[in-house]
Parts: C-alpha cells; sequence; structure tokens
C-alpha cells in the first residue's frame, strides 16, 4: 500500500477542536515530535480568531517540551492523562486550564480500552520504519500506543529519520486481554519475550506519514551532588545488608528505579558494589547509567518503557545496538508496570518522595498538600506490588526551610501499608514489622533531618494516644508555618496542648 507523505502542518489541519489524540512514547523517548508543534501554532491561530481550540491528549508518560510544552503555552489542552512534568503545563494544571487526570501508568491503556474516556480520533505514532502491511518499528519509547492505535479511527505517523531501522527485535509489543477472560502474563523472568518486535496497525487507517529528523532531545545529567550521593550510598548500604542477611535470593532481584540524579546516583553505586551480584531491571525508565552497568555486565538485562537516554548516550548507542539487542526490551507500559508480573519477579521497587510522614505515609505529587509537580507515575504500580518498597528523598528542602520528614503528609500517594523503607541523606528507616509509634521513631532518629529531630518528637509528645498519635489540629503545623513564616522550623507545637 502506498502511503500518503504529508507535512505535520497538513496534519494538524485535520485535527479539530475537541479531538482526542494518544500518543506514542514513554517520557521523550518515543514521544512524535512534529505534529504537535504544528498543532500549537494552530490553537494559536484559532484563538486569535476567537474560535475555541483544545484537544485532549493522551500518552504514555511525560512527553517533551515539543508537546506539553507547546500545546501548554497555547493554552490548547483539554484533558491530560496519564503523567507530565513539563513547567508550562503544570503550570495551567493548577491554574485550572487543563483537567489533569493523574493515573496509575499500568492502568492508562486498559481504562481507555474500558471505555472511561471516549474515542480517540488520532493515534500519532513515532516511527523507525514502516513497511506497507502497516508493521512498525517504534522508536526508543512505548508507552500505551497498542491501545491507542488499536482503538484510533485515523492514524499519523511521524517516520524519525534518526531512529535506526535496527531498533527492530528491541520491542516486545502486545496489547493484554480484557477481563473477564485475561490469561496469565507468561513472564516468569524478566526476559521472557510475550509479544511482537513491531506494532501492528491497519494500514488503511493511517491518513499520512510525516518525516521527522530530531533525537529525543533528553538531556544528560550533571553529576550527583553531595545529598544525592549520601542517599544513593545509603541505599546500597541497605540493600547490601538484606543480601548479606539472606533476605533477599543468592540470584538477587529485578531492580526498577526511578528518574533523576538520585537513582542515577543509586545506579553508579550499585555498579560500584562488590557486594551485590550482577542484576537484572524490570522497570519503566532506564536512563545513562545503565548502558554502562550493562557494558561493564554489572546489569544484564533491562525491561523498560522506554530508553530515557541523553541524546549524547542515543548517538554512541546507535551505532552499537546489536550489543543491546539481548540486553534491552521496550515493553507497552501495562506490560513494564504490570502488577501481576511485578509482584511474580519481586521487584526490588526504588522511588523519590517529595515528604515521607513519621508514620510512613508518602506524597510523590503534591507540593504542600495543593500544587501539582508532575504524578503519581509508576510509582503506585511499583510500589504496592514490590518484594521491597524503598522510597528516597533529601532530609531537607529549600536550603531546610522545608523538612521533607514531617508529621502528616499534606497529600497521600503510598500509604503506610505499601512503604518498606525510607532513606535520606542522613540514614535510612527500616519500618518493616513495626507498629505506627516504633515507625515514628525509627523515621525521626534515622531519616529526619537533625535540626527537625527536636520538632518531630514534640509533635509525638503531644500525642493523646491512639495506635497512630496524630493530633488532628497540629498534625499541618510545619506546612501553616511553611505558608504563614516560610520556614517549618517555625512549628510551634505548645500552641496545641
Ligand atoms: N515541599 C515543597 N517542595 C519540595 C519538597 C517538599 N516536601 N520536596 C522537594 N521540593 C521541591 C524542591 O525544592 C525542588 O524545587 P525546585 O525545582 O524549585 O528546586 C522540587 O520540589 C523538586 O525536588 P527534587 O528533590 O529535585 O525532586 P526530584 O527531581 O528528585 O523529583 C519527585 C522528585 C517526587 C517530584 C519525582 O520523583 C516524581 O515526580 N515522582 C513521582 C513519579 C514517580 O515516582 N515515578 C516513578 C518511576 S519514574
Amino acid at each position: 500500500m502506498a502511503f500518503n507523505y504529508i507535512t505535520a502542518a497538513e496534519a494538524a489541519e485535520m485535527i479539530h477542536d475537541g479531538m482526542t489524540l494518544g500518543l506514542s512514547g514513554f517520557t521523550a523517548p518515543g514521544t512524535p515530535k512534529a505534529i504537535s508543534v504544528e498543532l500549537a501554532k494552530k490553537a494559536e491561530r484559532e484563538h486569535e480568531a476567537g474560535r475555541p481550540f483544545k484537544v485532549n491528549i493522551f500518552t504514555g508518560a511525560s512527553t517533551s517540551d515539543n508537546v506539553d510544552g507547546v500545546l501548554s503555552r497555547a493554552n490548547a489542552i483539554n484533558m491530560r492523562a496519564p503523567y507530565q512534568n513539563v513547567p508550562d503545563l503544570r503550570k495551567r494544571i493548577n491554574a485550572h486550564d487543563c483537567h489533569y487526570n493523574d493515573r496509575h501508568l499500568s492502568e492508562m491503556s486498559q481504562e481507555m480500552r474500558y471505555g472511561f474516556y471516549g474515542d480517540i480520533d488520532f493515534a500519532i505514532i513515532e516511527a523507525a520504519d514502516i513497511n506497507e502491511k502497516g508493521e512498525i518499528i517504534l522508536g526508543t519509547g512505548v508507552g500505551n500506543i497498542p491501545t491507542y492505535a488499536h482503538m484510533a479511527k485515523k492514524i499519523f505517523i511521524e517516520l524519525n529519520e534518526e531512529l535506526p531501522s535496527a531498533l527492530h527485535g528491541m520491542h516486545d509489543v502486545i496489547m493484554l486481554q480484557d477481563p473477564p477472560r485475561r490469561p496469565a502474563i507468561p513472564i516468569y523472568v524478566a526476559n521472557d519475550r510475550i509479544g511482537s518486535p513491531v506494532l501492528k496497525v491497519d494500514p488503511n487507517k493511517i491518513v499520512g506519514i510525516v518525516r521527522t529528523k530530531s533525537l529525543d532531545g533528553v538531556k544528560a545529567f550533571t553529576a550527583p551532588d553531595e545529598v544525592s550521593k549520601q542517599i544513593g550510598a545509603n541505599v546500597v548500604r541497605f540493600l547490601v545488608g538484606e543480601y548479606t542477611a539472606g533476605r533477599l535470593p543468592k540470584e538477587f532481584l529485578p531492580l526498577q528505579s526511578g528518574v533523576g540524579n538520585v537513582a542515577n546516583a543509586v545506579l553508579y553505586d550499585l555498579g560500584e558494589s562488590t557486594e551485590l551480584p550482577n542484576f537484572v531491571m524490570y522497570t519503566e525508565v532506564i536512563q545513562d547509567a545503565v548502558l554502562e552497568l550493562m557494558r561493564k555486565g554489572k546489569c544484564t538485562f533491562a525491561s523498560t518503557c522506554s530508553m530515557t537516554f541523553s541524546d549524547e548516550t542515543e548517538r554512541k548507542l546507535f551505532p552499537d545496538l546489536d550489543f543491546f539487542r539481548d540486553k534491552i526490551l521496550m515493553r507497552p507500559a501495562e506490560l513494564s508496570n504490570n502488577p501481576e508480573v511485578i509482584r511474580r519477579l519481586g521487584v526490588i521497587a526504588m522511588n523519590t518522595a517529595l515528604e515521607a510522614d513519621i508514620f510512613g505515609a508518602v506524597n510523590s505529587t503534591h507540593v504542600l498538600g495543593t500544587r501539582m509537580m508532575n504524578g503519581i507515575g509508576g510509582s503506585g504500580d511499583f510500589t504496592r506490588n514490590a518484594y521491597l518498597s524503598i522510597f528516597s528523598c533529601p532530609s531537607v528542602s529549600k536550603g531546610g526551610l522545608i523538612s521533607n520528614i514531617v508529621p502528616l503528609v499534606s497529600h497521600v500517594d503510598h500509604s503506610e501499608h505499601s512503604v518498606d523503607i525510607i532513606v535520606t541523606d542522613q540514614g535510612i528507616a527500616d519500618l518493616r514489622g513495626k507498629d505506627p509509634v516504633q515507625r515514628a521513631y525509627e523515621i525521626i532518629n534515622n531519616c529526619a533531618h537533625p535540626m527537625y529531630r527536636p520538632l518531630l518528637l514534640d509533635y509525638l509528645k503531644i500525642g493523646k494516644g491512639g495506635q497512630t498519635p496524630h493530633v488532628l489540629n497540629a498534625a499541618f503545623a510545619f506546612h501553616n508555618a511553611f505558608n504563614a513564616t516560610g520556614d517549618m522550623r517555625n512549628a510551634d507545637f505548645s500552641l496545641y496542648v
């Protein structure tokens, strides 16, 4: 079948106000980069002409400035799900200019198929290659595109010349069957392949192919700061302790790791550790540090939803794909983050918190309880189902004005029932097998910054009993003090006695 090659602007002209778009990719990798930019220009023209123009955007996870940035600045997003991390979109979300539905990433595909979000007008797919049968070699991220492509009335392809067709064989594409007849997922070790190396779409739905040429635009990490290094060292110290105590199997367990400097520091330290064996990853993103660990043989395999590598690393990776083809498998989010598989494989989950409370609940999403930061992402998928769930964060933020250990989190993403270990630059709190008050002492003494420990102990002292001795009108004294004075150290529990 002969495809119609069009420009990004021509594609954007076919997209109308109120339409729903499903995009390939997960983080910037795999996310289409051109049509959205033209769509933003169209939205601006429409707004100038006094006409409404907003679309609904469903993705795998976060995207890039080329999608969430340009479209937010044009105020062209009506509904957005399931995750984002772009500052301009964050502003729109917090101003209610955009309806943001922050979802567990593993659930987005199935909820879309269940009909919770209506129809999809266009799927936009970034491809390394496509043939006339509609078989697509995806790019460096998958996300929810098998479902979006299946449901979409029409499809645009962005054929990215920067992506080598040698990516063939690095994807495991499948769409899960829906209840009540979903069979067990036959992944028994991280590298069991269950899907197809290509995404197959109905070629008759493809209304145009747009040629593009651009890497994913991910920036290289800066060297970890002292706090990140300390957190990384503490996480690895904890894992070594578990391993030597025999609480982890001899062959070790698959690791999941979030993104960011702390995650990078943890992976770096794991690579250096002589006490831990080689390991595999069952995770949603892999970043630059993982490639280095693979070259060293320390990480032998990674199941992921995307290769979130910097452009610099992508340039080095693409000529060397033969070495990595049997070491990396990119899967749809409903598989990379699948609770059944995570529980079966015994994944060790390592995620980042904004704040944790003294009883073990974690807030990953809302700054001071109200302002959306990014979203829950895959942290819930992994945390709730992991063999061990570890959260880390610096003990303080903003130079000490904020304690990231608080009496009560101002928003709950992960309750104390799911959190096993909290790690800060100060140390490790092991919450397993402890009651709420025992957990509180463990967290205050090991994880809170020393300048906040007396205040947190004061909070425990004013408790009037109960299994979890909160004092409801004082539980947000840290947050109230910050809002009133700009410094949580001004919390005064004597006011509540
Ligand atoms: N209260 C208020 N502000 C806080 C805060 C708190 N308790 N903790 C951190 N901040 C501020 C920091 O000061 C920083 O502000 P700045 O950008 O103005 O400097 C900002 O929040 C980010 O903090 P940082 O420590 O650099 O965060 P991070 O980049 O390590 O990201 C999360 C932390 C929680 C936002 C991030 O990991 C996330 O979005 N997690 C949810 C998704 C997820 O876990 N996915 C899992 C797998 S990828």
